[in-house]
């Protein structure tokens, strides 16, 4: 969602801010905008659609500045338009960029409008901008107007704010949104996301919930809540800027589908280099607490729910701990049963999701004593708030949706099972071998999955031309049919919709017809001939099979039924390797269909707001 971009220098900051804007172009956003101190004028410029539309506008003033900040909206608050969008201004003084949602912005609006502040918008934002310039009148420097101003809010925010009448200072602050400090030589930035400082600088400070900061161009000074001065640990990033480019590919997407071996393989590398599932794989003090726990409540949004509705199946089965998993915005709000001796586990690939983040701490206030984030972002918010952490090693996910990140939250939460599966006696040594075994195969496994390319896309031309589609799935491929079908709406907006194949008699047998694409996710289980019956019950209809099997597991094509066979049977690893068909088809249909594969319509990339 919104992206934050800030910098302080003796160069010309305006390229800086543009390329970090592009950097935060994933997350989704439908509009841009920069602003810079120049001599005693406060300038700016705004667009709607794409940074590359507001920097030919930019270029076109010829903008130059020492100082400026720069933001990506997604619009919550007012509709798209270039007057709702950041950088917000107060008396041609001051201007400021926010991240999140005030909540008491329409108090606060009418308090300023009281005292003589016209709003030209009709965001949240603009109340902070007016409430800090107020501050100032009263005789308060910047930083502390800035932090007389927070105090007024409630909310989330991350601001970053730049004012005429101290053009050696860049202030901002941070509560429930992320931000960060960027420490250059003799320059230093302020972004929410650390690929926009990437190309400046690798060294960063998180900002902790609370924090005011002053940032010039030689040094950072960092207030607490309380405005005390503290001290926060530097941290260098080890994001990669390859990560960040698209290399040979077309797609982030497509690359990213193509990272999945490397990126399961970085994510099992401590399992394999230990030779078993130490439980030190999920934190230094994590054996006793495994041990303890009793169950195991997982909460999670989008793509990541549907890793652990995967990971269901597999902690039941192979430990026999109960496990629930629950759609974390529907969690936070309901009177939700709670073990203290049920394992909360977040799953989140940004670490940021606002619902996931509040269902954690919700289930904490419930009497939840133990926590455990899967997550792909060092450092984000919600590994932060856990008291166990394991980061899957995907990289940089910049494709809205989720790919690679998806298949090594499977592989983490495969290893958690085996973990627990260990600790409560249910894994003897020979089986936590073999597990191992698959583990180490599964990176090779899914490079053959991606060798079907050819096939799968030579499909999609077919289902470009479709409305509707419907996957289905039993056991462990349920999940893989609800993200298949999840993925293809997402990206290339045809409709579609998931079941169990078992629940096909009771509604959705009723929408196949000649019309109608079946994807079935059928890999050689115990399930295999149950699913079988219900390719029959679609083909008696006249609905159009498109089968992902595996390679022995004797089915032919026919008329109306395609084959596309996975090399081998993977076992109870399966869901992992039969998800790479499903995201190649999904990929594939949107590129014949000529959306916006990277960055499909009204989504974005973290959701930190309701
Ligand atoms: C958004 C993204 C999805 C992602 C979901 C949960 O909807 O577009 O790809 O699955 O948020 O995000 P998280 O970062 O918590 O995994």
């Amino acid at each position: 969602m919104c992206g934050i971009v800030g910098a302080i220098a003796d160069r010309d900051v305006v390229p800086v801010l543009i390329e970090g804007l592009k950097r935060l172009e994933y997350r989704g956003y439908d509009s841009a905008g920069i602003a810079m101190v120049v001599g005693d004028e406060v300038r700016r410029v705004r667009r709607t659609g794409r940074v590359a539309e507001m920097e030919a506008a930019a270029q076109a003033e010829h903008f130059s500045a020492t100082l400026g900040i720069g933001h990506t909206r997604w619009a919550t608050h007012g509709g798209v338009t270039e007057a709702n969008a950041h950088p917000h201004i107060s008396h041609g003084a001051l201007a400021l960029v926010h991240n999140g949602i005030i909540e008491n912005h329409e108090a606060q609006r009418e308090k300023l409008a009281a005292l003589g502040y016209v709003f030209e918008s009709q965001t949240d934002t603009e109340v902070i901008a007016h409430l800090i310039h107020h501050h100032q009148q009263q005789g308060l420097d910047l930083l502390a107007a800035l932090q007389a101003a927070v105090k007024e809010l409630t909310g989330a925010y991350a601001l970053a704010v730049v004012s005429k009448a101290e053009p050696q200072h860049l202030v901002a602050a941070r509560m429930g949104c992320p931000l960060l400090v960027g420490l250059g030589i003799g320059e230093n930035f302020v972004a929410s996301d650390v690929s926009a400082i990437l190309q400046a600088t690798r060294r960063v400070i998180f900002l902790e919930e609370g924090d005011t900061v002053d940032v010039t161009r030689t040094g950072v000074t960092v207030f607490d809540a309380t405005d005390s001065r503290v001290e926060r640990k530097v941290h260098v990033s080890d994001v990669s800027l390859a990560s960040l480019e698209l290399g040979p590919y077309r797609h982030f997407m497509q690359k990213e589908i193509h990272e999945q071996p490397r990126a399961i393989a970085d994510t099992i590398e401590a399992a394999v280099d230990a030779g078993g599932f130490p439980a030190t794989l999920f934190g230094k003090n994590a054996e006793s607490i495994l041990r303890q726990i009793t169950g195991v409540q997982i909460l999670a949004c989008g793509t990541s729910y549907y890793a652990g509705l995967t990971a269901r199946y597999w902690i039941e089965a192979i430990t026999g701990l109960p496990c629930s998993v629950e759609i974390a915005s529907e969690y936070r709000y309901r009177a939700a049963y709670a073990n203290p001796k049920h394992l909360v586990v977040t799953i989140s690939q940004s670490g940021e999701t606002l619902d996931t983040m509040e269902a954690l701490k919700y289930a904490r206030s419930l009497g939840h004593l133990h926590t455990l984030s899967i997550c792909n972002v060092p450092e984000s918010a919600i590994p932060r708030a856990s008291e166990l952490v394991c980061y899957t090693r995907a990289g940089a996910e910049i494709g809205v949706a989720s790919t690679k990140a998806f298949t090594t939250q499977l592989a983490a939460l495969f290893q958690l099972t085996v973990v627990l599966g260990r600790l409560h006696g249910k894994v003897s040594d020979q089986e936590e071998a073999q597990y191992l075994e698959e583990l180490r195969h599964l990176p090779g496994s899914v490079q053959h999955a991606l060798n079907l390319e050819p096939q799968i896309a030579a499909w999609a031309e077919r289902f470009a031309l479709k409305q509707n589609a419907l996957f289905l799935g039993r056991g462990l491929s349920y999940p893989i049919a609800l993200e298949g079908a999840l993925k293809l709406k997402e990206i290339s907006y045809i409709h579609a919709e998931a079941y169990p194949a078992g629940e096909l008699k009771h509604g959705p047998l009723a929408l196949v017809d000649a019309t109608m694409p079946v994807v079935f996710i059928a890999p050689n289980d115990r399930l295999l001939e149950k699913v079988k019956s219900n390719m029959q019950e679609v083909r008696a209809r006249g609905g159009e099979l498109f089968v992902f099997a595996d390679q022995d597991s004797h089915f032919s094509e026919s008329a109306g039924v395609h084959v596309i066979r996975t090399p081998r049977h993977t076992g109870v690893l399966s869901p992992v390797v039969h998800t790479i068909p499903v995201q190649l088809l999904a990929y594939h249909t949107a590129l014949a269909r000529g959306t916006d594969v990277d960055k499909p319509r009204n989504l974005a990339k973290a959701v930190t707001v309701e």
